[in-house]
């Protein structure tokens, strides 16, 4: 039995689609917003080192797991899931890894989208010029007038989803496809020349020891998990995203080399962001433990003070957008293609429901920041709703989802269907690294995290 079965849902054309639809979903706000504050609020290199090392022996290993399972089932993550258990003769509650999955995205996309609406509204007043002569104490203003909005906040998270929707009905591939392959190396240019202007800043050489000298006294549990967490969140695994891209990869396409492009791009993107942010940054004298809203309090400063600033402004606010909805729409989907094939409703009607569900639990996450920043869902968790949504579901959720794919996938799935979909010999090298690795360091490393962290908490 040879994957025989096909997505009801079309395929990509070709590898390079799937490639760079993945890496849309991949590279995104976790690249671009979260993974510089994170760094700034961590204290630089050593968490820089542990999320590399995060990346590299869990995040990869899982990522092929979670393609190899799509491609096999051909499904949304919840019916792949119920579909290759019941072949292969395991638990039909398998499907609840499906399920958590969905939850995970209902989640993230809720405080995405809010944060998705920040990129938009920036993009809107870079249009209108409205970095001209800023400061460092004009964008902080900007950035604050912004958030303390309840009215600013709800308009821009509705425009964002109503974007996402729009695409997800008219059907992912033509548009998205075709969108991607422009605007990706469009983002990455601009970085480059963010990176440039950053290089000939005062700042440069202070990044480089930030980012790259590790100082192990700031590290503790929580630490570590915050990067395991940010490992998960910026290849979008965990929660059936890059497995329901996984079903509509063509038979032929390899998954390791797949993969390894994917996971490639996501980190080399999040590295020169950071190169790009803090030389800002430093430059300006301003903390790189802003929290939230770095990026967008340090680039309106320079934007306003290179030349085309205001042309780079509005193309970096653009793109950055872009890469929001690229990877938002890869939150929708498996929700989506789940209702689609569930009851038969439309690729609308079904994104339709989706989306209103998602956008009443932004709506608190927005207000959350503002009108409701003292309201608490859990007495014990010192958290507003937005730092719930986003710690349950990045921190926890997506890492317990890797988990139980790295188990289902090199546990219980048989050898042949993985070496199969893998296109990989049993006795190869690389098939048994990553057996040994999917089987034993990764889950191993997603436990540990989380006792620690407990104990931290507890
Ligand atoms: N990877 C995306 C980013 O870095 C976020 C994401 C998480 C997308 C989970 C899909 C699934 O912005």
């Amino acid at each position: 039995m040879s994957g025989a079965r096909e997505s009801v849902h079309g395929e990509w054309s070709g590898s390079v689609f799937f490639v760079l639809a993945a890496t849309g979903s991949a590279v995104g706000l976790g690249n671009l917003w979260r993974f510089p504050y994170l760094v700034g609020d961590n204290g630089g290199g050593a968490f820089v080192l542990i999320y590399l090392l995060c990346i590299l022996l869990v995040g990869l290993p899982i990522m092929m797991a979670e393609i190899l399972i799509g491609r096999r089932g051909r499904h949304s993550p919840i019916n792949s899931l119920r579909l290759i258990a019941r072949d292969e003769g395991l638990s039909p509650a398998w499907q609840g890894l499906g399920w958590l999955g969905v939850a995970a995205g209902f989640m993230i996309l809720s405080f995405y989208s809010v944060v998705g609406g920040w990129a938009l509204y920036y993009a809107f007043e870079a249009v209108q010029g409205g970095f001209q002569g800023m400061d460092s104490d004009g964008a902080g203003a900007l950035f604050e007038g912004l958030v303390a909005s309840p009215a600013l906040v709800v308009i821009w998270h509705t425009a964002f989803l109503l974007l996402l929707f729009g695409i997800v009905a008219a059907g992912v591939r033509r548009g998205l496809q075709r969108a991607v392959t422009w605007l990706m190396p469009l983002l990455f240019l601009l970085l480059v020349v963010l990176v440039l202007y950053g290089m000939t800043s005062s700042g440069f050489a202070e990044t480089l020891t930030f980012m790259f000298r590790p100082d192990f006294s700031v590290v503790d549990g929580g630490t570590v998990l915050t990067a395991l967490g940010q490992a998960f969140f910026t290849l979008s695994l965990g929660m059936g995203a890059i497995m329901v891209y996984g079903a509509y990869l063509p038979a032929r396409s390899s998954i390791p080399g797949n993969t390894t492009w994917i996971v490639g791009m996501d980190t080399l993107t999040a590295i020169i962001a950071g190169l790009a942010i803090f030389p800002i940054v430093f430059s300006a004298g301003m903390e790189p433990g802003q929290g939230p809203g770095l990026v967008f309090v340090t680039l309106p400063v320079v934007f306003a003070e290179i030349a085309f600033g205001s042309l780079l402004g509005i193309a970096f606010f653009l793109l950055l957008s872009v890469a929001a909805i690229t990877s938002g729409i890869s939150l929708l989907e498996p929700a989506v293609a789940y209702l689609k094939e569930r009851s038969g409703l439309s690729r609308t009607a079904a994104a339709g429901f989706i989306t209103v569900a998602i956008w009443l639990l932004g709506i608190a996450a927005g207000l959350s920041l503002n009108a409701w920043a003292d309201v608490r869902l859990l007495p014990f968790a010192d958290l507003g709703i937005f730092d719930l949504l986003e710690f349950v579901s990045n921190d926890i959720m997506l890492p317990l989802g890797g988990l139980l794919i790295a188990v289902f996938a090199a546990w219980r799935v048989s050898a042949e269907t993985r070496l199969a979909e893998l296109g990989m010999q049993a006795d190869s090298f690389r098939y048994r690294a990553w057996l040994l690795v999917t089987r034993f360091l990764a889950p191993a490393a997603v436990v540990l995290v989380f006792l620690n962290a407990l104990g931290l908490f507890g």
